[in-house]
């Protein structure tokens, strides 16, 4: 640990801490240095993925080096008992956030995933308003903005990621930060009427006006911002490339789209090491059986309920099919405590027990189903080995799950992704095996077609498929964000 500060310090305390934070943070090529922040960080020495963002921004910054600023993973009593502790680990220095209990209950089971979460998702029917959370949220987003003064400098340029910041931009133009400030939305972004439908909306649109550029997943989500922060303020819009400029609220910003990707030469390295233990013997119960993987946290956007009955249609096609197949559909519980997901887990608990009762024999089950999470390795190598992967979101930012099972695959006999048309990655992943998840008909089609495909059309899809894995490779999606921030900064 490098230093400790209660949020209570200022003053001295601010300038010691920014020293700190520059002297060891490695220069980019930025004028500055680079400050990343999220709510979750994933410090090398944790052993549990900590999502799709966190990895990610990881693998993103450890190819630039920078300081990462996040939330401890500590709950405190108030406020004056937070502390912010900047910690050297390899080439990134992380700042970590202590939280006030009652806050961050409001801040992030209550407005960021009882609020932003569904409505973004196009869901604001399973948005929950309790009093309070919006003032927790700012509060929280507060003393975020108060520690990122501690350590930002004037020519240092700051990138915050996701929902749970979007207000930050402009608290940290309170605080009269110079620096250029981006933010990074992992989710959609929805239509103009469904924002509407938070109460907030126009405060959250006031406020992600304070940012200089914001990138997003894909040009649909990108119009959506646009003209949403346009109509909002009566402002204007104007194309710039693949995005566009608002004036609106007296303010400007730029929004680019910009699709995230994933470490291809990390992920591979994974897969080329032995596999786990565990992997070589789920292999040789399959004993020749055709697998199929799916790999999502349990949330209502991923489509569990559709693919489960996909597959469930697809047996009760043809009964003779449950012996020939193995479904492995691991969905580790997430956010557990918010209503929403706890049905989502009822739901799809009903209906993996359905497809159990009907098809498992003394002798196999057709389905693996796991709620626990299971390592990375772990993961990879089950992708590697699967003849389907399986990713249905009914809304999805990008869905990085969809581009890690191509990038495992064996160029010479690849197994095939069937990919909701609602995910992000979609958008560019077009050769892979597009189905609408609300059409469990198509689902169970798509399953047959694609453990049917000829080699031959599996190497030509995965072959385009690489293409698009390739060019949004984590260091060129970080390399295209930092130069998006370095010219706003301009
Ligand atoms: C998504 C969000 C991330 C979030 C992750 C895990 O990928 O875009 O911001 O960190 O889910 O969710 P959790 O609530 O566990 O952080």
């Amino acid at each position: 640990m490098v230093g400790t500060w209660t949020l209570g310090e200022v003053g001295s305390a601010r300038d010691t801490a920014r020293e700190t934070a520059r002297a060891i943070t490695p220069r980019l090529e930025l004028e500055g240095r680079l400050i990343a922040v999220s709510n979750r960080v994933a410090r090398p020495s944790a052993t549990t993925s900590p999502g799709g963002l966190a990895q990610a921004l990881g693998d993103a910054l450890h190819v630039r080096g920078g300081t990462w600023i996040g939330w401890s993973g500590n709950l405190v009593a108030d406020a004056a008992s937070a502390e912010f502790d900047l910690l050297a680990e390899g080439e990134i220095v992380y700042g970590l956030l202590d939280l006030p209990a009652e806050d961050f209950q409001g801040f992030y089971e209550g407005y960021a995933n009882g609020v932003l979460w569904p409505v973004f998702h196009g869901r604001p029917d399973l948005s929950v308003h309790e009093a309070g959370d919006y003032a927790a949220y700012q509060a929280v987003n507060r003393a975020f903005a108060d520690a990122i003064a501690r350590v930002a400098g004037r020519d240092d340029t700051i990138w915050v990621h996701d929902y749970h910041f979007l207000p930050l931009g402009g608290l940290l133009r309170e605080r009269g930060i110079p620096s250029c400030v981006g933010l990074f939305l992992h989710i959609p972004f929805p239509h103009t009427g469904v924002f509407r439908t938070i109460p907030e909306a126009e405060a959250i649109a006031r406020a992600m006006m304070g940012y200089d550029t914001i990138g997003v997943q894909t040009t649909r989500d990108a119009r959506n911002l646009a003209e949403t922060l346009a109509a909002m303020g009566e402002g204007t819009l104007l194309r710039r490339g693949e995005g566009y400029e608002v004036f609106v609220f007296g303010e400007h910003v730029r929004i680019m789209p910009l699709p995230i990707g994933i470490d291809v030469a990390g992920l591979r390295d994974v897969v080329s090491a032995p596999p786990p233990a565990a992997v070589s013997s789920f292999c040789r119960t399959l004993g020749g059986r055709r697998s199929l993987i799916g790999i999502d946290r349990l949330d209502y956007s991923k489509g569990l309920p559709q693919k489960l009955q996909g597959f469930y249609r697809y047996l009760q096609t043809d009964p003779r099919r449950a012996d020939k197949v193995v479904m492995t559909q691991i969905a580790p519980i997430s956010r557990g405590t918010v209503p929403a997901y706890e049905k989502t887990r009822r739901e799809v608990e009903a209906i993996a027990g359905g497809i159990a009762g009907e098809f498992t024999s003394l002798t196999h089950n057709p389905l693996n189903f796991l709620t626990r999470a299971v390592d990375r390795a772990t993961v990879a190598h089950l992708m590697a080995r699967a003849d389907v992967g399986l990713v249905t979101p009914i809304a999805d930012g990008m869905n990085l799950v969809a581009k890690e099972f191509v990038a495992v695959q064996d160029p010479a006999d690849p197994g095939v992704l069937i990919l909701s048309e609602f995910a992000g990655a979609a958008e560019a992943m077009t050769s892979a095996l597009l189905v609408n998840p609300h059409d469990i008909e198509a689902v169970a089609a798509a399953i047959e077609t694609a453990l049917a495909m000829p080699r031959e059309q599996r190497r030509e899809r995965h072959f385009s498929l690489m293409e698009v894995i390739h060019d949004t490779d984590i260091s060129r999606w970080t390399e295209r964000c930092l130069t998006e921030l370095a010219t706003a900064a301009d």
